[in-house]
């Protein structure tokens, strides 16, 4: 047996796979609210983490029924950018910065103008954004400089977990893909970004490939997890990058597409490339040597959450997919932008606001929520696009997440990518990669791909509709035409 355990934002989960790639048992243990104390500010405490992760472990193995000399091996997955940081007592020093905390504009642009923004895409292949690490130590540094003074370790999320479990102070490379401060193409600590900023490189933590062991877990934390001491805990990955592992997007020709909160668009690269204006992430992958690039639409699920909690409470999800299949393709000329919480790929504006476009009193809601559905799709094209300009190609399109459970919101979605989209047996995403992580690291299997093969497996498929691959060509190229119209026109 192997144990997933995935460090999410709403809670943790704890997931017992047998040797076949089987699920046995699944636990999640919420976590606090986020701490939100100003706009744009995000935290959690660190400790939630563990109690919540450790609570999901106990848990999981009571429902699988064994006993914990069963374990062979631990893979953690987790929310990625957060900002723990720990003295040198190991105390955590104040509550994290987690990845949706945007108050960190001010350290991009001190960063950009002090490195200029190619010699920062030469180090990390990458932006630095106000989601990620770096930008979030800084604001530490600058607005809290004793407590700045006391940080002799800075950790991501799922490695603060890890350092609960074994001791080690260790991260990964996916992981570390998304603090800034890593040579992706390279995959070491960018020494360079570190002394060029004046930070001390002794704060990071040591850092493996996914599938290698990074410790095995102590006495105390068999004492709190109900685990045998001694089990091995290997590198895991960030949520995305775990996700893809059990998704099964670990070869050239595989892309996913969960459609959460969020939307992810996430390619399998297996030469390094990234495209010159940052517009996706190219990050390292949780299979050695291998790389991926990921798009991000920030409000696809919240599109329709938004609109179910204003204009139509108490309908299922199910009835609202019904009601917008009804409309035509193209929703008679309306459009959506899906931009409730700014958007990240393409446009990389934290302020751009959304909306319907080309409403008329012939409109009815069918085809406001149709839009609304296309308008998703037609952001995480954009996603796809980009990630085809840089070379990958994409034979299919492997769809999961809450939207990805409507049959009609799959076929939208192949006829807006234009590609075959298929769903999987297996919907757990991140804590079932990071499970296989464990697997492919402790020998179950050969390597991750391997480990992939043999447990993802395809049941269902869906082929764009030929009528439809043109109304949504020319659809795209007007929903393209709405955002630089709208800014210019100054609306935010
Ligand atoms: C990835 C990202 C999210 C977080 C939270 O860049 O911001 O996936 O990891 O899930």
């Amino acid at each position: 047996m192997w144990l997933g355990v995935d460090i999410g934002t709403g809670g943790s989960r704890a997931l017992v796979v047998n040797a076949e790639g089987r699920i046995v048992a699944g636990i999640t243990a919420a976590h606090d609210e986020i701490i939100m104390q100003q706009p744009l500010w995000a935290e959690q405490n660190p400790e939630n983490w563990w109690d919540a992760s450790s609570l999901a472990i106990n848990g999981a193995l009571k429902e699988a029924g064994i006993a914990p000399a069963e374990v062979k091996g631990i893979g953690l997955s987790g929310q990625m950018h957060g900002l723990t940081l720990l003295d040198a007592e190991d105390r955590v020093i104040r509550p994290a910065l987690i990845w949706c905390d945007q108050r960190s504009q001010p350290q991009v642009d001190w960063v950009n103008a002090k490195l200029g923004r190619q010699r920062v895409l030469d180090y990390i292949a990458n932006p630095v954004l106000t989601g990620f690490t770096l930008p979030k130590l800084l604001w530490v540094r600058d607005h809290e400089p004793a407590l700045f003074e006391r940080v002799r370790k800075v950790l991501l999320p799922k490695d603060y977990v890890r350092f609960r479990l074994t001791g080690d102070y260790a991260t990964e490379v996916s992981d570390a893909s998304g603090t800034a401060l890593f040579n992706v193409v390279e995959r070491r600590w960018s020494t360079e970004m570190v002394s060029a900023l004046g930070l001390d490189a002794a704060i990071l933590p040591r850092v493996y490939e996914s599938p290698e062991i990074t410790g095995t877990l102590s006495e105390q934390a068999a004492a709190a997890t109900g685990l045998q001491a001694g089990i091995p805990v290997v590198g895991g990955g960030g949520d995305q990058a775990a996700s893809a592992v059990g998704n099964g997007v670990v070869e050239p020709g595989f892309v996913s597409c969960t459609l959460g909160t969020s939307g992810v668009v996430f390619a399998h690269m297996e030469q390094v490339a990234y495209d010159p204006s940052g517009r996706v992430h190219t990050f390292c992958h949780a299979v050695p040597g291998k790389w991926h690039v990921m798009g991000v639409t920030q409000g696809a699920g919240l599109s329709l959450q938004w609109f179910r909690r204003e204009l139509a409470p108490g309908v299922e999800y199910g009835e609202l997919m019904e009601e917008a299949a009804e409309a035509p393709a193209g929703s008679q000329g309306l459009y959506w932008l899906p931009y409730l919480m700014g958007e990240r790929t393409p446009h990389l504006d934290a302020g751009a606001r959304g909306g319907w476009m080309g409403l008329t009193a012939r409109h009815q809601r069918a085809d406001l929520i149709r839009a609304l559905v296309e308008g998703v799709c037609y952001s995480q094209r954009d996603c796809l696009d980009i990630i085809e300009e840089l070379g990958v190609g994409v034979e299919s399109v492997r769809a999961s997440g809450g939207g990805a459970k409507s049959p009609f919101w799959r076929q939208v979605l192949a006829d807006i990518l234009g590609k075959k989209t298929v769903t999987l047996e297996t919907q757990e995403g991140s804590a079932y990669g990071a499970a296989l992580l464990a697997m492919a690291g402790t020998g179950a299997f050969a390597s991750v791909p391997e480990a992939c093969r043999a447990v993802v497996r395809e049941v269902s498929s869906i082929q764009p509709e030929r009528e439809n691959i043109e109304v949504y060509r020319a659809g795209h190229r007007t929903y393209q035409a709405l955002y630089p119209a709208l800014r210019a026109a100054g609306l935010w």
